[in-house]
């Protein structure tokens, strides 16, 4: 069905106030990029057909990351960077004959839920509006847009830079998210002049220049002021990383996972825990992952994405674990690296064990299977690719380089010596 509803996410700016070499809409939170967050919780509300993504600073980056992962997103360049309003008015030649709402977002607010949105969409819908704007107040509000009202009507958006110590007070904020009807907004675009403290065309006079052309302009008030969040610098970025784990780590305390220390412990929102799942003190946790219920993770465990455990797992102190499936009742109780592996249920994971995945010249990465049952003693390595067969046994400070069988010992050490009397005194 046709949904009538396109986004438009601005990528495009060089992000100067993060001081790094790399996009900030590719700068991560837990594992995920903050651009990623923003498509996430478009794609989820199910209202949106297609999403435009304007990019520009380190464009093939960013559209290499969209198209790699997102197959509604769309990239469009915008070089150089004239500022939001410009960035906007990039896509105008796309949507010439679109008939319907564009939900405009920032790449850099990356805690804005699908829930919000759909809100947000709905109140646009309801009212009728031509143009919605998302506000929402902070105690400080400094580096934001103001909102400034006549009665309740907004009037106009005010940047810090250009705004007068009174409008500097203001603490209604933009949140930087529109939804407009765009056919007729679209002729504003054309109109934005860059008259203005920082050189630029802003997004935020279609505000004054909807008010002049008396549109039905609206304002939705978002109450949870973390949602928008803007990442502007490092700072901001430790932030957002803090209140979004916060937020996850609640939701799992409330779904029955134990959490004995949120304080250090580390979840990204897009991990899976089933009940009853203790997760001890300083455990790090990035990208997708699903967790069964009765695990233990942790102390200090460090999961890396795309992990799978299924129930009553063991993931002890010093183990990490990348990419790799582990069945129900198996322990890597210490000391441990697991990557692109398949591992069975009832496996004892020996303190110390390494899979070798990774070759550094042909950067290839090999897989480890470790069948049913099978139990690696303390301080082997499995040289991937490698299958380890139902219930065989490694012998402890074995470098295993060929498949074993079922049920079979592999055992590759110096056979131990003992030399009496070895101390003379
Ligand atoms: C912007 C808003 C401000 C709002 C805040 C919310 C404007 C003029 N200001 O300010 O009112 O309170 O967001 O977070 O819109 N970008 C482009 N092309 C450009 C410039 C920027 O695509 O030429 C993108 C950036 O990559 C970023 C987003 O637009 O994702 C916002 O730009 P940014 O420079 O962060 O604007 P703010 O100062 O945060
Ligand atoms: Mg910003």
């Amino acid at each position: 069905m046709k949904k009538n509803i396109n986004a438009i996410i601005l990528a495009a700016g060089k992000g100067t106030r993060m001081k790094s070499e790399q996009p900030k809409v590719l700068h991560e939170i837990l594992g995920k990029t903050l651009l990623g967050y923003v498509l996430d919780a478009v794609n989820k509300t199910d209202l949106i057909e297609k999403s435009f993504v304007i990019v520009g600073h380190q464009a093939e980056d960013v559209s290499k990351f969209v198209t790699e992962n997102y197959k509604t997103a769309s990239t469009v360049l915008q070089s150089p960077q004239l500022g939001t309003g410009h960035a906007v008015s990039m896509v105008c030649p796309e949507l010439e004959n679109f008939e319907g709402e564009i939900l405009i977002l920032c790449g850099d607010a990356p805690l804005i839920t699908e829930e919000t949105l759909k809100k947000f969409i709905e109140f646009h819908k309801n009212k009728k509006s031509d143009l919605t704007v998302m506000s929402t107040v902070y105690e400080n509000p400094t580096n934001y847009g103001r909102i400034i009202r006549d009665g309740d009507n907004l009037t106009a958006i005010v940047e810090e830079k250009d705004a007068s110590p009174a409008q500097k007070k203001i603490k209604e904020v933009n949140a930087g998210i529109y939804c407009l009807n765009w056919q007729k907004i679209k002729p504003v675009f054309s109109k934005l002049t860059n008259n203005n403290s920082q050189g630029e065309y802003y997004l935020t006079d279609i505000i004054s220049w909807g008010v002049k052309c008396d549109f039905n302009i609206n304002v939705y008030l978002l109450e949870d002021n973390e949602e928008v969040l803007g990442i502007n610098s490092k700072a901001d970025l430790a932030e957002a990383t803090k209140l979004l784990n916060q937020k996850t780590i609640n939701k799992h305390l409330e779904n029955g996972v134990m959490i004995v220390d949120p304080v250090t412990t580390w979840i990204s929102a897009d991990t899976q825990i089933g009940s009853d799942t203790v997760i001890y003190p300083s455990v790090y946790v990035t990208g997708k992952n699903k967790i069964g219920k009765n695990c233990h993770i942790g102390p200090f465990a460090h999961i890396r994405g795309g992990v799978e455990l299924g129930d009553n797992v063991k993931i002890g102190n010093f183990v990490e674990v990348k990419k790799s499936k582990i069945a129900s009742n198996t322990n890597a109780c210490h000391l441990t690296y697991i990557g692109d592996s398949e591992i069975g249920s009832d496996v004892n994971v020996g303190a110390g064990t390494i899979t070798a995945n990774y070759n550094h010249f042909t950067k290839a990465k090999s897989k480890t299977v470790i069948k049913n049952g099978a139990s690696i003693g303390s301080n082997s390595v499995l040289v991937a690719p490698v299958e380890i067969g139902e219930q065989a046994v490694i012998g402890a400070g074995t470098v295993v380089t060929k498949n074993v069988e079922n049920k079979a010992l592999a055992v590759a050490r110096v056979p131990m010596k003992i030399i009496e009397n070895y101390v003379k005194s």
